[in-house]
């Protein structure tokens, strides 16, 4: 299997808990891609909140019901991909620069549920992926200077044609280079107490359950002993 497969594997599986009735916010990038495909395919009778317009237009697409969050503050589920996530289910997220919403979204969902392929378990945060930091253009240049006293090393996203990548809110995107993260709780307050930073992309206490697509199938990881289990079984060998 490749690794579209383990993400559309464990995508069907986010996907059947969603019910008739219920109030479901969506995450972005391409593995809630395939998320929102299988609902598309079932059209169950929920009300979805979208956080980021490539989401919307996809869900939009198929046919899926769509909300703003001022109409439903209080969600029943938010289905949500990651770029790396930590045995304690600590998190990077942003590598689709849609962070910011993401962690709204998910902080009025009653029950977070994270949606990856194997490949995003790390032992630590920061082994890969550098954490995405939303600035203001204003400030970019100050801000960047600020995470450099604070240890990161960032660099500002760009399109393929070179220009500055803009968020779904107007704002830039700072990729900071922390090494790997031993406190990630309190770096995500540090970095949020810059000037400038308008949201970064660590997020802790958040997520509830990991479903990882993988060679065998999709695993459900509910606790911080599944997840080292799982690594046991699946990855070492
Ligand atoms: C979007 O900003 C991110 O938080 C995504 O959830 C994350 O980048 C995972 O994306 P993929 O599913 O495309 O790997």
């Amino acid at each position: 299997m490749s690794r579209e497969e383990w993400k559309r594997v464990a995508a069907r599986e986010a996907a059947k808990f969603v019910g008739d009735g219920m109030t479901v916010g969506l995450g972005s990038g391409t593995t809630v891609a395939e998320v929102v495909r299988c609902l598309g395919g079932r059209k169950p009778d929920a009300i979805f909140v979208s956080s980021s317009s490539s989401t919307q237009q996809l869900a939009e697409k198929l046919g899926l019901r769509l909300a703003s969050l001022g109409e439903h503050p209080k969600l029943d589920l938010m289905l949500d991909g990651a770029d790396e996530v930590a045995p304690d289910f600590s998190m990077i997220k942003g590598g689709g620069g849609a962070h910011t919403r993401e962690k709204i979204v998910a902080s009025a969902a009653r029950r977070v549920i994270i949606v990856v392929d194997r490949t995003k378990l790390v032992s630590r945060l920061g082994e890969k992926f550098p954490v995405p930091v939303e600035v203001l253009p204003f400030a970019h240049g100050y801000t960047a200077r600020k995470l450099e006293e604070l240890g990161g090393e960032p660099e500002l996203r760009k399109t393929s044609a070179g220009e500055p990548f803009i968020t779904d809110n107007g704002n830039y995107i700072l990729d900071v280079r922390f090494g790997e993260i031993e406190t990630p709780a309190e770096l995500e307050q540090v970095i949020n107490q810059v000037p400038g930073v308008v949201e970064n992309g660590l997020f802790v206490g958040v997520a509830d359950e990991v479903l990882v697509g993988h060679e065998g199938g999709c695993a459900r990881l509910c606790s911080k002993e599944d997840f080292l289990r799982f690594i046991e079984d699946n990855v070492q060998k």
